[in-house]
């Protein structure tokens, strides 16, 4: 064949192959914006002096500035130049995991003792939720899983990619603006033996409102006698009471109460390691054998989809957990971010009730950890946004971790110029 005909066949085959390629992706549309993080972007994108964040749960000091705590600027002065980039094991760093485990199930667990416990790094608290959702997918195909109403957004997604079936249970009750636990147990005792359910473990994302502990043991004791499974989300352990171990009441009543439970944690928001993704996935296995060979699944999950989980995250919060008087540094830092929410929501509440609100806010101030849930419809949220420039979830929450001294009388007017004729 002469060279030039040659040369016309393979230019007309890349003209068609050109042409095919550029219709790869015509049927893609837009995905629809993250009801959280896209308040980020639209805040990011607003020129006005006057913006307030009260979106995403992430905590910033009184003059709204992200912070990095004291116990891991030293944790990090303490590990710099150590650190070699090797790969971790699939399960990440056993140390890490380790301290991450005390936390969740007492630093004297017998758990940990007997070794039952299946337990790997992931990347953060959405990592490992995910991580579980699939493991729920390859070895539990048939069950559901039992979401409460509301519940942080990404929960559904998570679950949805896993194609693991969703349902829901009651959980708040709008007009007390409280728990709505005779819903809750209801569903519990409704739904088919054997069923998944989805638990906040504290400071439930995004109503702020936990169950006590005389209705956690209720709720144990419901979902035992049904055969249920219990997957604990514990993403801000520290934040609804100001101490972690404190916070790990509703595990401890489910492990005394000999349920055999998952749990994920995350450092984001207690050790304010939001970009450094460290968490863990665990669940807690009748025996050592079993523990080492759903360790094992965990791992092989992993593998294709991120190999091993990032190396620095998990250095900062092991020599952090390892150390006491780190330890106890991280404590009181915890208990400070706590408090200053704490001081916010009553700030918020009084602001709003000198400006002669009609409405009763004293959910403010009951609710507990990161988030309000107001009770303002989307259409006050967009009037709060679109007049104020005010960012928050069209859910009506309020991450009070973004209120300050300096912006807690701004809030206040324009929530009640958006809820005073309502
Ligand atoms: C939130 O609920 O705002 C946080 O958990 C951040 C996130 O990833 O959604």
């Amino acid at each position: 064949m002469a060279l030039s005909t040659k040369l016309f066949q393979r230019s007309s085959s890349t003209a068609v192959f050109g042409a095919r390629s550029m219709s790869w992706w015509r049927s893609v549309q837009p995905a629809p914006k993250d009801p959280i993080l896209g308040v980020t972007e639209a805040f990011l994108a607003d020129p006005s002096p006057n913006k307030v964040n009260v979106g995403v749960g992430a905590y910033r000091d009184d003059n709204g500035k992200p912070v990095v705590l004291e116990c891991v600027r030293e944790a990090e002065r303490r590990v710099a130049g150590k650190l070699n980039m090797e790969y971790l094991p699939m399960g990440g760093s056993v140390k890490m995991v380790e301290e991450t485990l005390k936390l969740a199930y007492g630093e004297t667990s017998e758990f940990l003792k007997d070794k039952r416990i299946a337990a790997v790094q992931s990347l953060s608290g959405t990592g490992a939720c995910r991580l579980f959702a699939d493991f729920q997918k390859r070895f539990r195909p048939d069950s559901n899983i039992y979401i409460p109403v509301p519940t942080w957004a990404n929960h559904h997604n998570i679950w949805r990619d896993a194609q693991v079936p969703q349902r829901t249970f009651h959980y708040y009750h709008p007009e007390t603006k409280g728990l709505d636990f005779a819903g809750l147990i209801d569903d519990i005792k409704n739904a088919p033996s054997g069923s998944f359910f989805l638990l906040h473990a504290c400071a439930h994302n995004p109503t702020g409102v936990d169950p006590s502990e005389e209705q956690w043991k209720e709720i144990s004791y419901e979902i035992k006698g049904k055969g249920h499974f219990a997957f604990f989300d514990m993403a801000y352990q520290g934040f609804a009471s100001g101490d972690p171990e404190r916070d790990a009441k509703a595990i401890r009543i489910f492990l005394k109460d000999g349920h055999l439970i998952g749990i994920s944690q995350s450092y984001a928001k207690n050790m304010g390691l939001y970009g450094q993704r460290v968490g863990c996935l665990s669940l807690l296995c009748e025996d050592e054998k079993q523990a080492v060979a759903v360790k094992s699944q965990l791992q092989q999950l992993a593998r294709p989809m991120y190999s091993n989980p990032p190396v620095h995250g998990p250095l900062i919060v092991s020599t952090i957990l390892g150390d006491p008087d780190l330890k106890n540094l991280w404590l009181r830092e915890v208990k400070g971010m706590a408090d200053r929410i704490i001081g916010m929501r009553t700030a918020l509440r009084e602001n709003l009730e000198k400006l002669g609100s009609p409405i009763s806010w004293e959910h403010i101030t009951n609710q507990i950890g990161m988030f309000c849930y107001s009770g303002m419809t989307p259409e006050q949220v967009d009037r709060l946004t679109n007049e104020f420039h005010i960012y928050l979830t069209r859910n009506g929450r309020i991450s009070m971790a973004g209120v300050t001294t300096g912006n807690v009388g701004y809030l206040a007017n324009a929530i009640h110029e958006v809820t005073k004729s309502a």
